[in-house]
Parts: structure tokens; sequence; C-alpha cells
């Protein structure tokens, strides 16, 4: 089998291609400024054909777009590109993207333009020398050239994208202002915008190591193994992380890349403070193991020996809780979601069909297309209850969103679904710049009431009476759950929307203690982590389970769609929620021995 790499490679000496084999790690020498002028080059796009700069100029202006094919940010600006590269076509301005990737293969490249439908070429730059020339740093990051092939604009597009945040406005329109001005024959206001994406995955060297430093840390021997535990379960095909990490060729490609979002605690996604509690789902990096990626990477990141690998970890494919008893579908027909735009909430009332009371194990939400799906939460709605405006009077069997696990109760335990109930699917789709459908699921595994001890059931601390004032930086709302009976909880879970700035647990107990069961002091909508507590945790009779959310309606929150509105409770992203829910069982209770 041949690797990526050297597919790339193949590739290139296939097409005649010359490979600069000892380009430096180090990113460019060449200054980032405007008033510099591109010298020319000449590359080839992912279907062999070369082209010079002087070929891909236009009359009056030239843009220049580096972008990634597995970057989540270029992704979103693909489209944008598509559609200015046609507005601007019949006025002189011609378009060109490039992939300085060492990690993206030609196939790769070619798939991307036809998932965005790219009309302008997409070249594939080998050893990133023309990434170095125009000393780009990420993906995506434009350079805009004027009739003499003088940059004057660089940097980002526009403020819509930021990591993880989408605004629903755009704000700056860097790119199109700059290309306006030019065409009018004015001075560029503003000449340059910091890029914000993913750095462009250059060739590294991996260096001799300097003595007194320990022993070399390599790839095969150290990293491969980290990223197995931490990172694999979301970073490999079919699952949410927009790339692999499984091959040394992928890897050295991101590794600059993971060095960022490892030191910024990005990745893994984890958000509550360490001071407090201790949980089973704890996906944080040890600090051995991010000195370790960051000595690697500082040593080159070299490969080292493939005998030193640890063996494939194997995950469980497809249902992670095991074969399903029964899996019920949201529609018959899939949904379809539109390229752009925001979707509100879609709610699909199904009848599982059920004739007796069900007690249930363990239960999955599968989205039938992870591209769009961002988030299902399916609600159980008993016979005659009414439906709830988002928050599931009849309580939730399972949920999902980027990083959940699925529901799968301790021994013993089992959630009741009344006979004769319905399940409504609650979806939240993100439009990912091209037209999509889905048809998602959940699929559940019945319990034997026999082995059945407790009956555990989602509850909450919320509190929908509030008003945050439009501009308000940090406004707060608290929520009480005063406890009638001794409970074991099991794991803890805060929602809010994109206002949502942290979030609290406080457990104040019948004796007059108190203690902090979860801090979450970043708290990010996008990843809605339940934390499971190593250990239940007894509650006697009368402790006040009691919740603090704070707000961020101020214009510092890039996430919040409209700074000027005072928000109140409502089930859409752009309206708020305060709900600390907790999942819980009688701590008395045993259904075999009644
Ligand atoms: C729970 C799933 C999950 C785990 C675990 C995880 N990632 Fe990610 N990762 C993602 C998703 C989803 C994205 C895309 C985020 C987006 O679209 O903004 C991502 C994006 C990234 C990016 C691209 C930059 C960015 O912010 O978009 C890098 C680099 C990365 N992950 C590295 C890692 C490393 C290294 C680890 C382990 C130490 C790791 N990830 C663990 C899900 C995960």
């Amino acid at each position: 089998m041949t690797s990526k790499f050297e597919r790339v490679l193949l590739a290139a000496a296939l097409l005649g291609w010359t490979i600069c084999s000892s380009v430096a790690a180090e990113p460019a020498a060449a200054p980032r400024q405007v008033g510099r002028t591109i010298p020319s080059f000449s590359l080839q796009d992912f279907r062999g054909k070369t082209w010079s700069l002087e070929e891909l100029q236009g009359t009056k202006a030239t843009i220049i777009a580096f972008l990634g094919v597995e970057c989540p940010i270029a992704a979103q600006y693909a489209m944008r590109l598509k559609t200015l590269a046609e507005k601007y076509a019949d006025v002189g301005v011609s378009f060109a993207a490039i992939d300085s990737n060492q990690q993206d293969s030609l196939a790769e490249l070619a798939h991307f333009a036809r998932t965005h439908e790219l009309e302008f070429p997409l070249l594939k730059d080998l050893g990133n020398k023309v990434a170095d020339q125009f000393a780009a740093q990420r993906t995506p990051e434009v350079f805009l050239l004027d009739a003499n092939r003088k940059v004057v604009f660089y940097g980002r597009i526009d403020d819509q994208f930021t990591y993880g945040i989408q605004r629903s406005k755009v704000e700056h329109q860097y790119l199109i202002d700059a290309l306006d001005q030019l065409l009018a024959g004015q001075t560029i206001a503003i000449s340059h915008a910091d890029p914000v994406g993913c750095l462009i995955g250059r060739l590294l060297t991996p260096k001799a190591m300097t003595s007194g430093r320990g022993p070399e840390i390599t790839y095969s021997k150290h990293i491969a193994r980290i990223l197995q535990d931490n990172c694999v379960k979301c970073h490999r095909p079919g699952e949410i992380g927009p790339f692999a990490l499984t091959n040394y060729d992928e890897v050295v490609g991101w590794a600059e890349m993971i060095r960022e979002v490892v030191d910024q605690q990005r990745m893994p996604p984890w958000h509550a403070n360490p001071k407090y509690g201790h949980f089973l789902n704890d996906a944080r990096l040890s600090d051995e193991d991010k000195q370790l990626i960051a000595r690697w990477i500082d040593a080159g990141a070299p490969e080292g020996d493939k005998a030193d690998l640890p063996p494939p970890r194997t995950f469980t494919v497809g249902w992670q809780i095991g074969q399903p008893d029964q899996i019920v579908y949201m529609t018959e027909k899939p949904f379809s979601v539109p390229a752009k735009g925001e979707v509100r909430y879609q709610y699909f009332l199904v009848d599982p069909g059920f004739t007796e009371d069900k007690w249930v194990k363990s239960a999955e939400c599968r989205p039938g297309n992870r591209a769009v799906v961002h988030h299902i939460i399916v609600g159980i709605v008993p016979p005659g209850a009414k439906l709830g405006g988002g928050d599931f009077a009849g309580g939730w069997l399972a949920a999902t969103a980027p990083g959940a696990r699925p529901m799968v109760l301790r021994e013993g335990m089992a959630k009741k679904v009344p006979a004769g109930s319905r399940f409504v699917f609650q979806m939240h789709y993100t439009p990912n710049g091209t037209p999509q459908q889905d048809r998602s699921c959940i699929g559940i595994v019945f319990a034997d009431p026999s082995t059945i001890h407790n009956l555990v059931a989602t509850k909450k601390a919320g509190n929908q009476r509030f008003r945050i004032p439009p501009g308000d930086p940090n406004y707060k709302v608290e929520a009480n759950n005063m406890l009638s009976r001794d409970m074991l909880v099991l794991s803890l879970m805060p929602h809010m929307h994109v206002r949502g700035k942290a979030f609290r647990y406080t457990a104040f107990y019948p004796g007059g203690e108190s203690e902090i069961l979860l801090d979450v002091p970043h708290y990010d909508f996008n990843w809605q982590n339940g934390y499971e507590f190593l250990e239940p945790k007894l509650m006697p009779k009368g402790t006040r389970m009691f919740c603090e959310a704070w707000f961020d309606n101020s214009e510092q929150n890039l996430a919040n769609p409209d700074p000027t509105k005072e928000v109140r409770w409502g089930d859409q992203t752009w309206e708020e929620m305060m709900i600390g829910y907790f999942v819980a069982t009688p701590a008395d209770q045993d259904l075999q021995t009644k």
C-alpha cells in the first residue's frame, strides 16, 4: 500500500513536476506586507494542467486564495469565493486557489473542487514553495493583487466564521471592500486582516535532537499512542473530526495546527474547570502528553521506526450501544437542508408503537448526515401530553451533539417509557455550504425488567423567566431544584444557547455545607458536553441543586446574532435557555424488593 504522500509524489512524478527536496520548515522569509510584487510561478491544477501566474491573472485584479481541503473554515468559504468569482468575472477580476498542505492529495483536491463546484483553477503547491513566496499562513487566506501583481490586500475574507463560531451577519467584508476600492481607483482603507483558519501544513524537516533533552520523541514511539487515546475516536473516517489522525503522513501535515489547538486547549474539547469534580469522560490531555507533543513538533515531527508503532486501536463501527432492539427514524422521507443560512429547529413527531411500558437500557441518536446535523434531542411525549416548546415535559430519552456520548445506563438502571408514548425529534441543522439531505434515527436497547433495580430520569434546575438586557456582557440567571428524596446523581449537563458564557452547579446540603459540583468557565454552544461523575453522587433529601448561568449579550460575544436585542426564553438558537440538567435515580429505590 502506498501512503497518501507517496501517491502525491508519484502523481507529481507522472505529471513531470520537479520537487524541491530541501524546503525549510520555517515559515516563509518573504515579508508579509502590502506593496510587494509577487514574482511569477507556475503550478499544476489537480487535472494536471499547468498555470503560470500570468495565465491566472485578471486584467484589473487577481485573487489568490490559499485553501485546504479538510479545514472546516476553508470549506465554509469555498462557496463564497465561487460566488465572488462569478460576480466579478466580467470586470477583469480573476480568482485562483492554491492548496499548499502536504497532507492534501490530488484526489482530495478534485473531490473538494467537485463538492463546492469551483470553476476557478485549484492548484497544488508541492513543497509549499508558492505559499512561502506569498508568506501565506493559514487556510483560508486571500491575497488581492493589482494589475501589476502587487499585493494590495491580504488576510481573511470577512468576519463571519471563526473557530466554531458562525456569525449570522457579516460585519466586515474585508476582501470585497478592498476589491471595490481597487476597482474604483481608491486607496484601500484596510489592507490587512489577520487570517483565521488552519495553519498551512508545510513540509517539516526533522532536526537532529540536541543533546541533553532526553531520548528522541518520534511519531511511532510516542505521538501515535497519544493521538489514539485522545483524538482518534473523533478523528477517523466517518466520525465528526474533519480529518483522520491515524497515520504519519496525515498527522505531520497537521503538526503545527495540533500544537495550536493543544496549547489553546481547544482540542480535545473539554470545558470543565479541573478544580471541581471528577468525571468519567474527562477528555483533557495530561501535561506530560502535551509536552511530548510540543517537543516532537519542535524537533520537526520525525516519524521514527514504524516498528515502534502501537497496534492500531479498533473502534466499534456503527452503533456504539451494540445492535439496537428497535430503530426509530425521524421521518419517512429525508429532510432537505439548504446550502446556507440559518435553519430553525425542526421537530418530527413519531410513534414507536409501544403497546406496553418499555424499559430502556441504552439509546443512541444517530445523525443521518453528520455534515449538517449539529444536535438531536429525542424527547418522550407520553399519551395525552402536549408537545412543549423545547423543554420536553415528558423528559428525554437521548440526545447527541458534538462530543456527547450515547446514553448507556449503569448496570441495573433503566429509563421507563410509558405505553403509547410518542417520540419527538428536535433537530438542529447547520448548513455547510452545499445542499444536503438528512434522515436521522434513534436506536434503543431494551432492558429486561427483572434485572432493573433503579429507574433514572433526566431532571433539571431551569429558569424560563429571564430577560437578558441588550449589550449586557455578564448577565446572571439562577435556578434551583430542591430534592424531595435521597437521590443518586449520575451526570450533569448545562444547556444554554449562543449567548451562554459560563455555568456552575452547586449543591447546598441540608446540613448547611455546600459543594461546587461542576464549573464551566467557558461554555461553548457547539459542544453539548455531559459530565458523568466517576462515582454517582449521593444527595440527601432536602439538598438544593443550585445552578448559575452567565450570558454575554454584548458584541464582544462573536456568536451573538444581535447584541441590540433583549433576549428571553425560547427554543431557537437566537433565543435563550437556562437549564441545568441532571440525570438521577432515587437512592433508596430497589424495584426488585418491593
Ligand atoms: C469529541 C471529538 C473530538 C476529539 C476527541 C478531538 N477532536 Fe479535533 N476536532 C473535532 C471536530 C468536530 C473538529 C472541527 C471543528 C470545527 O468544525 O470547527 C475538530 C478540529 C480539529 C482541528 C482543526 C482546527 C480546528 O479548530 O478546527 C485540529 C488540528 C484538531 N481537531 C486536532 C485534535 C487533536 C490533536 C485531538 C486530540 C488531542 C483532537 N482534535 C480531539 C472533534 C474532536
